[in-house]
Formats: C-alpha cells, sequence, structure tokens
C-alpha cells in the first residue's frame, strides 16, 4: 500500500446499508498515507453520520452543490484538478445509472460528470436491484468508458435474501485501488491451480466412499492467491462452500474427474493438491441401488492414479502438495515430498480437534525440497492460507 502515499483519494458514499463500510476503507487509505475527500448523498446521510465521515477523512464533506458559504468558483471543479482517482463506495443503482447516462443533479453525480481520473464503482444493493436490466446496462456502459466496477458479491444481504448484491469484499476493494496505482501484487499474471475438498468414488446408484475434508483449506488458499494478484482455477469436490467470485471454479466428483481437469492446467505457474483425493475406488459400479440380500458384502477396491505422481515429470509448475498424517508426521510428509517430486509440503494433522478436517482453523508445518522447515501457529485457515503464501513466493 505504500504507494498511497500522499495520493488524494475522493470518496463518493451512496445511500446503501454498506456505506458504513466505508469507514474501514477510508481508514486504511489513511493509514496507506493517502488523503481522503468525501462526497456524501442525501440518502448516504440516512445510513451513516456525516461527522463519522468527517472525523475519519479528517477533512469537511462535500453533500451539497450549494455550499452555505460558497467559495469563489466552484468547490467541485476544484475536485477535478486535484484528485488522483475518485472511489464509489458504496455505489448504488441510482449514482450507476446517473454516472452512465451523463446526470450531473447533486453534488456526487456532479463530480463524477466532471472527473475524469480513474473511477471505481463498488456496487451494493438488493440481488433484484442488481441484476435488473436497467441497471446491468448501465454498469455495462460504465465498463465500456473504461470505469472500474468491482462486481458485488453472492450471500445474504441486508433484507436476509440470499443473491448477488453484497459489497464485495475489502481486500478486491483494496486490490483494486493498488491497480489503479500500479502497486504490484505478488502473484499478478500468475497462473495458479488449486484442488479442494474430498472426491467421491460412487459404489452404486446411490452411494458413495468419500472422506470429511470440507474443502475450507483450498478455498482459503484460493482466495487468498486471488488477493495476491493470481488467476485461479479451483478445481473442487464435492462440498457446501460457496463459489469465490473472480476464480475460475470448476466442480468434479471423482479422483479421475479431478485427474482430467488438473491434466488441462499443466502449464500454470503453481499447482496445489490441496484436496484429500480418495486412493481406492470401487471396482465395478453397480448402476442401480445393490439391495441387501446377502449376510455379507464385499466391495473390491482398486487403486485410483495418484495425481501428483501423474503430473510430476509433466509439468514446469511450482508443485505443492498437502500431507495429512496421524503418526511418524514428519518422516512421512519429507517422504512424500521426495516421492512425489514436490517443491514444497504442507504438513497437517487430523490429532486436534482445532486442526485438519472440517473446522476454521489449522496448523501446519511446510518444508521445501530445498531444506528449509517452517511450523505456522494454530490459526484461521485464512491466515494459514497467506502464511503458505508468503513462504512459498519468498
Ligand atoms: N494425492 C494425489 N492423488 C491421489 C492421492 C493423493 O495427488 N490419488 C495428493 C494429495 O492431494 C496430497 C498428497 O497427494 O497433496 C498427499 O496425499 P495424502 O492422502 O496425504 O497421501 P497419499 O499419497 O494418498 O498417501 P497415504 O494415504 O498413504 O498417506
Amino acid at each position: 500500500m505504500k504507494k498511497l502515499k500522499n495520493k488524494n483519494i475522493l470518496i463518493g458514499i451512496t445511500g446503501s446499508i454498506a456505506a458504513y463500510k466505508a469507514c474501514d476503507i477510508i481508514r486504511i487509505i489513511r493509514k496507506a498515507g493517502g488523503n481522503v475527500q468525501a462526497i456524501m448523498t442525501h440518502s448516504a446521510k440516512q445510513f451513516i453520520g456525516k461527522s463519522t465521515i468527517a472525523a475519519l477523512t479528517n477533512n469537511p464533506v462535500i453533500d451539497s452543490i450549494f455550499e452555505d458559504d460558497p467559495k469563489p468558483g466552484l468547490e467541485h471543479i476544484n475536485l477535478a484538478f486535484d484528485i488522483d482517482m475518485v472511489l464509489i463506495l458504496p455505489a448504488t443503482a441510482n449514482i450507476i445509472a446517473k454516472a452512465a447516462n451523463g446526470i450531473a443533479d447533486d453534488s456526487l453525480s456532479l463530480a463524477l460528470s466532471i472527473c475524469e481520473q480513474p473511477t471505481i464503482f463498488c456496487p451494493a444493493m438488493n440481488y433484484k436491484m442488481w441484476r435488473n436490466k436497467a441497471n446491468l446496462d448501465a454498469v455495462e456502459k460504465l465498463r465500456k468508458r473504461g470505469k472500474i466496477i468491482v462486481d458485488p458479491e453472492d450471500g445474504f444481504l441486508a433484507s436476509l435474501h440470499e443473491g448477488k448484491g453484497r459489497l464485495a469484499n475489502t481486500q478486491r476493494i483494496l486490490n483494486n485501488i493498488q491497480s489503479v496505482f500500479d502497486i504490484k501484487l505478488p502473484l499478478k499474471n500468475k497462473n495458479i491451480v488449486i484442488t479442494a475438498g474430498p472426491t467421491q468414488e460412487p459404489i452404486d446408484g446411490v452411494r458413495y466412499i468419500s472422506n470429511r475434508s470440507s474443502g475450507k483449506m483450498g478455498f482459503a488458499i484460493a482466495e487468498t492467491a486471488h488477493n495476491l494478484g493470481a488467476n485461479v482455477t479451483l478445481i473442487a469436490g464435492p462440498n457446501n462452500l460457496k463459489d469465490i467470485p473472480g476464480i475460475t471454479m470448476i466442480h468434479i466428483n471423482t479422483a479421475s474427474d479431478m485427474l482430467e481437469a488438473v491434466s488441462e492446467k499443466l502449464d500454470s505457474d503453481y499447482i496445489v493438491m490441496n484436496a484429500a483425493v480418495a486412493d481406492y475406488r470401487p471396482k465395478n459400479i453397480n448402476p442401480s441401488k445393490i439391495k441387501k440380500h446377502e449376510a455379507k458384502l464385499n466391495i473390491e477396491l482398486e487403486p485410483t492414479v495418484d495425481i501428483l505422481d501423474y503430473i510430476k515429470d509433466k509439468t514446469k509448475a511450482c508443485i505443492i502438495g498437502f500431507a495429512l498424517e496421524m503418526e511418524n508426521l514428519e518422516e512421512n510428509a519429507l517422504d512424500k515430498m521426495n516421492r512425489k517430486k514436490l517443491d514444497f509440503i504442507v504438513l497437517n494433522t487430523a490429532n486436534n480437534i482445532n486442526q485438519g478436517f472440517d473446522v476454521d482453523t489449522n496448523q501446519v508445518t511446510i518444508f521445501s525440497s530445498s531444506g528449509k522447515k517452517i511450523k505456522s501457529d494454530i490459526d484461521t485457515k485464512e491466515r494459514i492460507a497467506r502464511f503458505m503464501w508468503n513462504e512459498i513466493i519468498d
């Protein structure tokens, strides 16, 4: 965030419940040395106090075209010359429509009609408003004119409805601000494929063999890589997690589906095999439901292809494997790293309730083929993912 030092950023706050989230962004920009001038629309002030924004920006808030104490020359015109970037956060359907159509009937739309600086819109609204054709047309118009739109995310909205309309997460917004000032992201332009979750190997028409992997660690690794600027493909086994916006999602079921999907991506820069891939699958799949006629049922299993083993000599990518161990932890992990010719292996265990499968926290030890070893604290999977990327990029 160094390059934000002394940058002048105009933030336009409009009337959405997400207006309070502008406070956090203003604080982060100011902490990085940037200056912030805010314009609030009339509706924005229904959601958040003008004094809060004035205090956080350390500047008087502009909220009217005609100030009580008019200064020589329009303040809005001066803005057009002084600022380095405009950020509309949150952006309602109303301001998007006005900006797309050149309407300038309040202080913010007037400023937008003048400012030619890079402009980022961060929409936040009800999902029905977002997908309204008029809104999507307006968004498209703005994009065609070179404005940056940070798409809203799927999730629970203030109305408790679920859909696309939530303000993008803070990191995505900051990444967009950084890219305006060409602040380098360490994984920019890197192609990264990540596998996550379990695989399901069918026994018959309704049953399968699988494991307890939730996919949370792999999703956190994917989202962190995306936030660090990478083009990410996430190949995910069955899970209950939400697709991550901005990431190419490939949903698969079996180990052989996963092998096929990974094989398509061998020209990537990094391949992270976090998935808990089944080692065996039923040899014969009964197409309908097996009936319980017999006193004993034997299911013959055959090994699946080891994906890492299969790809190790077919790619130039940096390969990161995971080892989930319950005994002889380090010895088993190092053995896997050497056998599978990995650049890194991330060891985790399922021996404690706050580590490994199906929980939100983890603890890992990372070994590199060059002999390095580093252990993390027990932490959220998001922070563990960041820890992992820091080590690998290093
Ligand atoms: N893996 C793989 N293909 C498989 C099985 C595992 O690519 N068919 C990968 C996993 O994604 C992980 C690494 O190999 O990155 C180690 O997986 P793990 O299950 O810990 O070890 P295995 O090699 O399967 O050995 P074991 O089950 O005996 O511990």
